[in-house]
Formats: C-alpha cells, structure tokens, sequence
C-alpha cells in the first residue's frame, strides 16, 4: 500500500490550491468519490489480513475523513469569496439620484388615501388604524357575525394557522374591525375614518386578494341618518371634484348596519370610457348603515343613549373611477410604465388642498 502520509499531504495540497467550486467537486469525485482513489484503496483492505487490516482500516478512514472535512472547509471558503465578489459586482449606491427611466411616482393608492384623508379631517373626523392579521372576535363576532353565520362564507376569508390556544387569525376582510378596536378604546363621541389594506380569497379584473377600504364610523347622542347620507354627498362631491354627483342609497345587507344600504353612484360609459356623476349607469362603491344596536352592546354602549353610522368605501374602486383606470390588477403589478403613466409627483398635493390653495389666492 502506498505511502498514506505522502499521499494525504498531495491531496490536501490539491483541494487547498483549487480556486474555483466545480473543480474543487470534480477533486472530491476522483479522490473520495465512489471510484474515487481513496475508495478503491479501501476496497483492497478486503484483500488483507486481519493484523493488516487493524492498522490500514483506521488509517484509510482517518485519510478519508481528513480529505472530506478538508473539502467541506475549503468550499465554504470558496463560496464566501464567490458571495464577496457577487456583492461588489451588484454593489448599489442608494445615496445616487435614481436614473430618470426608474423614477418612481406617487402610487395612486397612496394619492386616494391622501385625498380621503383631507377630505374627512376637514369635517372633523380623526385618523385610526388596527393591525392587517386581526382576531376572529374583532373582524366578525363583535360585528355580529357569530361563527356559523354565512356572511363569513361570503367573506372569502384567508385563516392564519392555530396559535398555541387553538384560534386561527385572519387577513382582515374588512376594515369594520377598527370600529370595534375604537369603540373599545375610551368613551364615545368616536368620529374616525380607518383607511387601509383588506384581503379577501378572490381574484380576477375586478378583485385583487388584496385590496383597500376606508371605513368611518360616527357615534353620538343624536347620530341619524341624515348625516350619513350628506356625510357621504359631501365627500363625492369633493372626491370626485363635481357639483352635482348623482348617488343613490340601495337598501342592502349587512349585520353590522341596521338598516343597510350600499352606495352606487351615477355614470355613463362612453367610447370605453367612464364618465362620474352623469348619465344612466350605476357603479357601487361603498357599503353604508347605522350601526346596529347589537354591535354597540357588544362593545358596552348603550344603544338608548348612544347611536351611529358607519360606511366602508372600496379605495382601489374609487380610484379606478376617478382616474379612468380600467383594470384592478395593474394596480399591484409594480409596472415602472404603469405607475409613470398613473402615477402623481411626490409634490403633488391632494386635490382639495389645491382648490383651497386657489380659493385662498384670489
Ligand atoms: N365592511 C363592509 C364590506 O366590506 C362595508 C361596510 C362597512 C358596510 C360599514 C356597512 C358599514 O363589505
């Protein structure tokens, strides 16, 4: 048998000088690979005598470990450097202004969401939020929708794994939720709009899994539902920058609102285009009611004493109509083209601020 220290320190030689992955594998295959030179050498311990055997086993095997962990080390060493090298080759200075054909823009969404935001704090309603993963209690139950209830079929509802108590979480479907985290949060008045992201199981060119809603939720002593409906005139009205919007109330269903309507608003289609505010079509764009008396003692308000409405407003849908925008999914397809198209300035300011602007000018 050859000199097996001799030959350790050439293969140990070997591996350590290799500078490049798929050589330094093809080393592994012909020294300790299955027909590799160690392996065969091993093959011949069975030819050997008991006496010899006790000194070449323990030997070869040693040689063989030796060779393996001497390869593993010298690859994580090799893919290292390869990773150091990829990170200054891709290295990236943040600190550079953005090529201008990469220029971002202000997302749409994020232009409604400032839009809503203005609108509704200039009547005095204030900001609230609640988390995206939420609890069973407060998406549906406290919303008097008890388990069994088949509006949370209705829901397409995307369920979190069980925790260690065995509750499953859930993708808010709704921003309803905040109504119940507000009213839980300190004493009445509550007059909040709760803009943000909801998910439902649904897909195609009018729903995305994931979508954006605004709700609002008014509760007072004297709350009816007059001040729903110029509540939600006004904000059309300013929204959609126009005098006369046309809306109507449809009596509607839901088991938080009592009674319920859905908002549709008036428009015409034209050469494939959708005009606001005029003509014989109608398109939904919110959920609306006063908040049933169930809901309210689910919280510990006094239903006698205390009474509201709420509305929850589709922000992808409104948005869609207010800037022609026909497809949903284009939305979240993160599409320089599209958001250059779409998209508004970092500067620009919400449209309403600019009409106060002008106003405020002349
Ligand atoms: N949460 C309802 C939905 O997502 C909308 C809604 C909100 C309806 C508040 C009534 C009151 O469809």
């Amino acid at each position: 048998m050859e000199d097996l220290q001799k030959l350790e320190t050439t293969i140990i030689g070997v591996i350590t000088a290799s500078d490049d992955l798929s050589q330094l594998e093809d080393i592994r295959i012909s020294e300790v690979g299955k027909k590799g030179r160690v392996s065969l050498l091993m093959r011949e311990l069975g030819k050997m005598s008991p006496e010899e055997k006790k000194i070449f086993g323990p030997k070869l095997n040693g040689l063989k470990n030796k060779i393996n962990d001497t390869i593993a080390g010298h690859k994580a060493t090799l893919e290292t450097q390869e990773l150091n090298l990829r990170l200054q080759s891709e290295r990236l200075d943040i600190t550079l202004p953005c090529p201008l054909e990469n220029q971002g823009s202000i997302h749409p969404i994020s232009q409604v969401m400032d839009e809503v935001a203005e609108i509704f704090t200039e009547i005095g309603f204030s900001i609230a939020e609640g988390p995206e993963i939420e609890e069973d209690f407060y998406n549906f139950t406290a919303l008097n929708i008890p388990e069994e209830h088949p509006a949370r079929q209705m829901h397409d509802t995307f369920y979190l794994p069980e925790d260690a108590n065995g509750k499953r979480k859930v993708l808010r479907t709704h921003t309803s939720p905040v109504q119940i985290r507000t009213m839980m949060s300190g004493p009445p008045p509550y007059r909040i709009i709760a803009p943000g992201r909801t998910y439902r199981c649904d897909s195609d060119a009018t729903h995305t899994p994931m979508f954006h809603q605004v709700e609002a939720l008014v509760i007072d002593k004297d709350i009816h539902m007059g001040h729903l409906k110029w509540c939600i005139e006004e904000f059309c009205r300013k929204f959609f920058e126009l005098d006369n919007v046309k809306i109507r109330f449809r009596p509607s269903y839901f088991p938080f609102t009592e009674p319920s309507a859905e908002v549709d608003i008036g428009c015409a289609f034209k050469d494939g285009e959708i005009l606001i505010g005029e003509g014989d079509d109608w398109l939904e764009i919110m959920g609306c009611g006063m908040v049933n008396p169930r809901v309210l003692e689910n919280v510990n308000l006094d239903p006698d004493e205390y009474q509201g409405f709420a509305f929850g407003m589709g922000l992808d849908r409104i948005a869609m109509l207010k800037w022609g925008i026909p497809d949903l999914r284009d939305f979240f397809a993160a599409d320089l083209r599209w958001l250059k198209h779409y998209g508004f300035a970092a500067l620009d300011i919400p449209s309403l601020s600019t009409q106060n602007h002008k106003a405020g000018g002349k």
